[in-house]
């Protein structure tokens, strides 16, 4: 049954009430718990919060990508209106790279050492399209001055370790959107790149995104990063939404105590087991125990109720969402 949100032209993406469970053994552990989130058409929405707190696992199964101990518990993804959970390998395929594709933080990773650039980024135009060769060559050459790669032509013989950080994320982009996807995912695609590299690959998805309304669920742990590409943001703690706002609005006025440390303690580079200095403590494991509000051990304003009853994410203001008891009830920090 079609639901308002589905009748929204304008919602490319709609996560659905999406729970991913981890087995150890024979317990199932929840990675993701109840996650629900809408992507625009041509909309740049970020995703936020510390390293373990179900980020990247939402985007693997957004992809279909699951390492094969995760598993979707519950819940929908609805791609153009059809559930993505649903499709047979066969099917995924059709999908992935062509009208979702994704670009990872290490391009090396991902790039196959022994093939020159051009046979790679003409990989799935070879796949999804049936063009001729010399097309394929031309596109890909195209794709290439696109990312703002220089000499195009002489490129295409490179292979990937003649490249520097900067030239192989660009690359990434390249392949990535070639097919011209509908929405590419970008987990911290640019955490392994220094601050000024950094800035000119924010500035390049920020302009193929505009150029071919493509929209990009942009994944970081890093609000300052976070907040020179993305229009609305959404932050995530232990598997759960906590504050979804308009970019503007989270780095103006931040809602939830997680929001607010966040951004008082900007961190660095994998901050995985780390404390941030204005919020003490750590994200829980799955395996450990975790209060109804999962903050709540690390909250500065938690009250009994939050360790009783789990808090539910809602509107405050216009566009602007938090999940948080002490909040909700006019509580501030
Ligand atoms: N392949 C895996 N096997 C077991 N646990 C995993 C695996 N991948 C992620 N996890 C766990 O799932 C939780 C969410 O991880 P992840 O999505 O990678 O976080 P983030 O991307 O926000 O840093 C973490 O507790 C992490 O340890
Ligand atoms: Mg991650």
């Amino acid at each position: 049954m079609a639901n308002t949100q589905n009748e929204n032209q304008d919602v490319l993406l709609s996560v659905e009430n999406l729970s991913i469970g981890i087995r150890e053994g024979k317990r199932v552990y929840p990675a993701v718990d109840g996650v629900s989130f809408q992507v625009h058409r041509g909309e740049v929405l970020g995703v936020v919060g510390e390293s373990g707190c179900g980020k990247t696992v939402t985007n693997l199964a957004v992809m279909g990508l699951l390492p094969p101990s995760l598993s979707v518990t519950g819940g929908r993804i609805l791609f153009a209106g059809q559930d993505l959970t649903a499709l047979s390998e066969k099917e995924r395929n059709r999908v992935n790279g062509s009208r979702i594709s994704m670009i990872y933080q290490e391009p090396l990773t991902c790039l196959n050492p022994l093939l020159k650039i051009g046979t790679q980024v003409g990989e799935s135009l070879r796949i999804h399209e049936s063009l001729p060769k010399e097309e394929i060559r031309a596109r890909v050459e195209k794709a290439l001055a696109e990312v703002g790669l220089p000499d195009p032509k002489a490129l295409m013989d490179c292979y990937p370790h003649q490249l520097s950080g900067g030239q192989r994320q660009r690359v990434m982009i390249a392949m990535a959107t070639i097919c011209r996807p509908d929405l590419m995912i970008a987990d911290e695609p640019t955490t392994a790149l220094d601050v000024t590299v950094q800035a000119k690959i924010l500035r390049l998805l920020k302009h193929i995104s505009v150029k071919h309304h493509m929209s990009i669920l942009f994944i970081s742990h890093d609000l300052a990063v976070i907040s020179q590409i993305c229009d609305r943001v959404m932050v995530m703690y232990a598997g759960k939404i906590c504050e979804v706002a308009g970019t503007d609005e989270l780095m103006r006025a931040p809602l939830h105590p997680y929001t607010k440390g966040l951004l008082r303690s900007i961190p660095t580079r994998d901050c995985r087991g780390q404390d941030l200095p204005a919020i003490g403590g750590h994200v829980p494991a799955v395996t450990e125990p975790r209060t109804p509000c999962p903050f709540a051990d690390r909250c500065p304003l938690a009250v009994p109720l939050c360790r009783e009853q789990a808090p539910v994410l809602a509107e405050t203001a216009p566009g602007h969402f938090v999940s948080c008891h002490v909040i909700q009830k006019g509580g501030r920090l």
